[in-house]
């Protein structure tokens, strides 16, 4: 007889299988912020089985899979409902070959695969959700092979003390499921979950409602633009650690004003410097990168913004901090963030519709000495031996520096 005969024999005597034993603790499942791609900005539930796989071999020609992005995240309105024996099933018409074969697919590129529900009889979108089912629903995705799990929280009791315990029941139901599955609690910042999500067995916490493809709500219709958001996560970086992650909802970078529901409520679009800034703090602040724009189309200006190493090895930092904000005015706003090595980077944003010349200078954001300085999105280092940075900073710009 195998060890491995031999163990399986044991567990199941105790109760347990081999494979609930080595699942991992559930604050180790997100070690840095997932990185990704989700379906629901721009399709909604215009999705299928073919849309998924041809989102795959693009991450993986497209070079993002290497530069980091592993998860494609199907969002709601991809479920049919219930079997006979009340297991969840897909819509057949959009996933025909079923979720266990397109998991497989996924994996076989090398990346994983998310999937979403939600806490409560129905989903936002009115779809079959996991209220009551969540053993059944997690044996299930497990068996699909599914990585994470993005869980929403419409149709549900306004309470925190309800949301704790429904939260944790998936995370419970999950980690007894025997398969690594990541828990994104997504209850749009309302119930500070910031305080609890680690406690119940989530990863990562939504900081706000959900994203639109603007700057601003200006229309005040209720939407949260790339700055409104950034302004609801920053008191919230003494949070972050190397487990634990401010979603600060998915990138609208490339969307240019295309995207289904980030184009409701005033998201009719941003420059590119506006999507460099959502890319920017979206780093900074250690939030998970879901992409939504279409990756079988990116342009140029969306490869130089997705795509930048140096950002990205920002927010995949395995310090795993999130900034701090320094400087908060009517104008602009500085961050700072502790990077591994002694480093830290520095980002300055320019929330004024003007130009601005700007200084950081270090001491005052308690950077002792003098520093070699690099831009992040220049590529290059732009001083040495320096104690400050001065420039001009566009309307809406963020500037990334690094300081060593
Ligand atoms: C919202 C959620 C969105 C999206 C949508 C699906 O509650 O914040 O990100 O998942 O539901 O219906």
């Amino acid at each position: 007889m195998t060890h491995k005969v031999l163990l399986s024999l044991l567990l199941s005597a105790a109760g347990l299988s081999a494979n609930a034993q080595s699942a991992t603790s559930r604050s180790q499942l997100c070690p840095t912020p997932p990185m990704g791609w989700m379906t629901w900005n721009l399709f909604k539930g215009d999705i299928n089985e073919q849309l998924i796989r041809e989102t795959a071999d693009a991450m993986v020609s497209e070079g993002l899979a290497a530069a980091g992005y592993k998860y494609i995240f199907i969002d709601d309105l991809w479920q049919g409902g219930r079997d006979i024996h009340n297991n969840i099933i897909p819509d057949p018409q959009k996933f025909p070959s079923g979720i266990k074969a397109l998991a497989d697919y996924v994996h076989s590129k090398g990346l994983k695969l998310g999937i979403y529900s939600d806490a409560a009889q129905l989903t936002c979108a009115g779809a079959t959700a996991s209220l009551g089912f969540e053993e059944q629903d997690a044996r299930t995705f497990a068996s699909w092979g599914i990585d994470y799990l993005k869980y929403d929280y419409c149709n549900a009791p306004e309470d925190s003390a309800t949301a704790r315990q429904r939260y944790h029941a998936m995370a419970t139901a999950l980690q007894k499921s025997g398969r690594d599955i990541a828990l994104g609690v997504c209850e749009w910042g309302q119930r500070q979950a910031e305080e609890w999500c680690a406690q119940v067995g989530g990863q990562l916490w939504r900081t706000s409602y959900d994203v639109r493809d603007m700057w601003k709500d200006v229309v005040k219709q209720g939407g949260m633009g790339i700055l409104d958001i950034i302004n609801v996560t920053a008191p919230l970086a003494s949070y972050v650690n190397h487990t634990q992650w401010p979603d600060m909802d998915m990138l609208v970078v490339g969307l240019r004003g295309k995207g289904g529901p980030s184009s409701d409520l005033g998201g009719t679009g941003c420059s590119d410097t506006e999507y460099q800034t959502q890319m920017s703090m979206w780093c900074m602040m250690s939030s998970p990168l879901a992409m939504t724009n279409d990756l079988r189309k990116l342009t140029p200006a969306d490869r130089r913004i997705l795509l930048n190493p140096e950002i990205i090895a920002i927010n995949q930092d395995s310090l795993g901090l999130a900034a701090q904000r320094k400087v908060f005015n009517n104008d602009y706003q500085i961050y700072v963030r502790k990077l591994t090595g002694g480093r830290h980077a520095i980002a300055l944003l320019n929330t004024a519709d003007k130009p601005l010349t700007l200084t950081a200078d270090f001491a005052a954001l308690g950077i002792e000495g003098k520093h070699q300085v690099r831009d992040v999105w220049q590529h290059k280092q732009i001083a040495s031996n320096a104690k400050r940075w001065k420039g001009r900073v566009k309307p809406h710009e963020t500037i990334v520096l690094v300081i060593e």
